[in-house]
This record gives C-alpha cells, sequence and structure tokens, in this order.
C-alpha cells in the first residue's frame, strides 16, 4: 500500500486521513500545531469507539486504522510519501509556500494535491519546479461521509497522473468527476442559484420560510436555502460567492446579496452563532406559511429554472461531462436528482420560456438562458 501524507490536520485533513487510513494505507499527517494533531488524534479515537460501539468496525481494525496514522510536525517525515493532500487554510501564498517546501522533501514522481475549494490549482501548480504532478482533490465536508469527490486537473497536469488520483480515490469508494479548473469547480459553483436566487425572492418581499417550505415539499430538497445558509455559515457561503463571482469577472449571475452581507456584518453567522436567518434553538411549528401553494411552486420553478441553467452553462463550457454534473449535484449536496436530468423531465423548452419569461421582467444578465438550452430547444433535443 502507498503510502499518503495529509497537510493540515483541521476538519478536512483529519477527515481524509481517517479515508486513507480506513483504505489501509500507512498516513502521514503533517501540521504546525502540534495542538491540533493531539485534538484530531483525539477525536479520531472518539470517531473510532463509536463506530466500535455501533459494531461497524471491529474493535482489532479501529486500532489498526489508528495505528496507520503517524502524527508529526515534521515535513521531513513525508519522503516515503507517493501521493499528499494539502487541507491547510484557504490562502493562495501560504498554500504556494507549502508546496514548495513539499518539493524539497518528497520524491520526484509523488503526487501533489490540494484540497482547496476555491484557489486555482493552476495558481498552486506554478509555484513549483514539477506542475505537471500537482492536482486538485476536492472532498466535502465530512470527508469520510460525503460520497463525491472532484478531481481538478490543473493545465500543467499530466494526465498520467490525473488518471491514477482518479483511480486511487474511486478505489476509497468515493464517486469521483473530473472537473476543468475554474472558479468553483462544479459543485460550489453550479449551487450558486440555490442561495443567491432565494435571496433575490426573499429580498422582494417572501418571508424565508416559505422559500425553505417551497424548496423540500415542491422540489424534494433535504433542507431549504435558508437553513442550508444558516448550517453552513454566513461567513463561508458570502465569501464562496463572492469569491466565485469576482473570479468570474463579475458576471450577475453570482451577484452576492447585501442581505446576507448585513448579516456577516451583524456576526449572526447562523447555527454557530445561535442567529442567523433564524433564531437556535428553532421552537417546532414556529412558523407560519403565508404564500398560496400556486405562488410556493413558483418560487420552486424559478430556483430549480436558475440552477438547470447554471448546470447548462457549465457543460456549454465544457467544465465537466453532463454525467459528472448530475453526479456531483446529487452525491456532493444531496439534491433530488441530476439538475440535466431534471430539465429533461420539465422539457427544455419549458426551462428556455421560463428564463425568457425572468428576462422580460427584469430585463438583467442573470437571467440570460445559456445559449446550450436555446440550441436545445429549437434542435428539439434532450441531455439524456
Ligand atoms: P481548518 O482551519 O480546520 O484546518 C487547517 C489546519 O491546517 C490547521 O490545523 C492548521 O494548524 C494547519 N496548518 C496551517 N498552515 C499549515 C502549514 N503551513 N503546514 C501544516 N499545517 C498547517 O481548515 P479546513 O476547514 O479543514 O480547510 C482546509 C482546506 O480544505 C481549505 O483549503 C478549505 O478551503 C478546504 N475545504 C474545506 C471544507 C470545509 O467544509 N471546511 C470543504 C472542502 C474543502
Amino acid at each position: 500500500m502507498i503510502e499518503i501524507g495529509i497537510i493540515g490536520c483541521g476538519t478536512m485533513g483529519a477527515g481524509i486521513a481517517q479515508i486513507a487510513a480506513q483504505n489501509g494505507h500507512p498516513v502521514i499527517v503533517v501540521d504546525l500545531e502540534a495542538a491540533a494533531l493531539e485534538k484530531a488524534r483525539t477525536q479520531l479515537s472518539i470517531s473510532m469507539q463509536k463506530l466500535v460501539d455501533k459494531h461497524k468496525l471491529s474493535a482489532e481494525d479501529a486500532a489498526q486504522i489508528q495505528a496507520r496514522i503517524h502524527w508529526t510536525t515534521n515535513y521531513e517525515d513525508l519522503t516515503n510519501a507517493s501521493l499528499v493532500i494539502e487541507a491547510i487554510v484557504e490562502n493562495l501564498e501560504v498554500k504556494k509556500k507549502v508546496f514548495v517546501q513539499l518539493e524539497k522533501v518528497c520524491s520526484t514522481d509523488c503526487v501533489l494535491a490540494s484540497n482547496t475549494s476555491s484557489l486555482s490549482i493552476t495558481s498552486i501548480a506554478a509555484a513549483c519546479l514539477h506542475p505537471d504532478r500537482v492536482i486538485g482533490i476536492h472532498f466535502f465536508n465530512p470527508a469520510p461521509l460525503m460520497e463525491l469527490v472532484e478531481i481538478i486537473p490543473a493545465l500543467q497536469t499530466a494526465p498520467s497522473y490525473t488518471a491514477s488520483a482518479r483511480k486511487l480515490i474511486d478505489q476509497w469508494k468515493k464517486k469521483t468527476v473530473l472537473v476543468k479548473d475554474t472558479p468553483g469547480f462544479i459543485v460550489n459553483r453550479v449551487a450558486r442559484p440555490y442561495y443567491s436566487e432565494a435571496l433575490r425572492i426573499h429580498e422582494e418581499g417572501v418571508p424565508i420560510q416559505d422559500i425553505d417550505f417551497a424548496m423540500k415539499e415542491y422540489g424534494g430538497f433535504r433542507m431549504g436555502p435558508f437553513e442550508l445558509m444558516d448550517l453552513i455559515g454566513h461567513d463561508v457561503n458570502y465569501t464562496v460567492t463572492e469569491t466565485v463571482w469576482k473570479s468570474f469577472y463579475f458576471d450577475p449571475r453570482y451577484t452576492p446579496s447585501f442581505v446576507q452581507k448585513r448579516l456577516v456584518e451583524a456576526s449572526w453567522l447562523g447555527r454557530k452563532s445561535n442567529k442567523g436567518f433564524y433564531i437556535y434553538p428553532q421552537e417546532a411549528n414556529s412558523l407560519v406559511i403565508s404564500s398560496s401553494a400556486e405562488v410556493l411552486k413558483s418560487i420552486c420553478d424559478r430556483i430549480v429554472i436558475m440552477l438547470i441553467n447554471e448546470a447548462a452553462h457549465a457543460l456549454f463550457m465544457g467544465t465537466a461531462s453532463k454525467e459528472d454534473l448530475d453526479l456531483a449535484m446529487t452525491k456532493g449536496v444531496n439534491y433530488p436528482k441530476g439538475l440535466l436530468q431534471w430539465a429533461d423531465e420539465k422539457g427544455i423548452q419549458v426551462c428556455v420560456n421560463a428564463l425568457d419569461a425572468l428576462y422580460a421582467i427584469y430585463h438583467e444578465d442573470r437571467y440570460r438562458c445559456s445559449p446550450l438550452l436555446r440550441q436545445m430547444a429549437q434542435n428539439n433535443q434532450n441531455f439524456y
């Protein structure tokens, strides 16, 4: 079994280390902070014990998994690693420095991966002497439970490294999707309208609980957009939106919302601060839905159509295959179905008409229909 290195043992690094050890690999976890290593080691031991108590893992296996992981503050311990996955702070300059340091200690054929959610893999690779072995391997939180992993080759990545990285992560029983190195990759980009269109509708006067109810009841989503933003944290969710918007050269499709920005400014970050759009703990049945069934359905349709348009446009721009786009949204954010499959079910012409109707009202570029949907409607085509 090849040795796996993990840099940073916060939320993501610790989870990825657990996955690698569960799959039989010797794992070297490096963090600058000895306290962070100790915290992650203790947390892993608690998680393993829970699995043993639930009879999902034998005590022997749990002990072996933990014994496979070596926790260290010393980068030199990575000399035998064949793959290193970096999961430190989301800061390009800091990440570049870490990759330069990795090249000094790792062997020349060791694959160097970043778990970044929003930075360009190409720019990280550019800091390296051998950029052809640098790649993005993006896990979702919590890594041991979420099935999806986005594989993002940089412009410089050699195809053989992309293929071997994908093969390995597939062997870890994850669902991998291949994505071009573009802002937000698949999930963090295609999901933007779920939040931004909901915020827009709310700004126009619809109560948050009505929009949340509409998406769950009529769309089959597990959580409404406002509940979900409160869970993710407005600091994190707003920053992702703003980063995607800036990275797409301020395309109005991704414009952030003042309503959410004010929440961040007030430090009303959601569940973690007991207050966001909702107040926590929430009183059961305290929320009254005031919109009619017809209005609720139209709210759901509007948000789903905007999601479909985003997925279609990502396909049009060659960001990923249609299968991977649909898989990413069902496995990465638990959408009830793939958006392109959903487009087929609604009818492509219906989607185009709905987008054109929004554009006719607002005259904003945000509502422009993807050329792909329009071409497909004209030619009477479906995605599948
Ligand atoms: P975190 O803040 O929980 O942990 C980061 C860890 O890196 C800390 O323990 C810190 O001591 C360590 N560290 C910082 N600089 C270091 C260095 N130079 N060398 C070694 N260790 C260093 O961060 P989190 O949330 O785990 O995120 C890590 C990366 O994963 C980021 O790039 C983030 O964008 C990405 N990501 C985060 C997700 C999340 O939901 N938290 C989801 C998917 C990706």
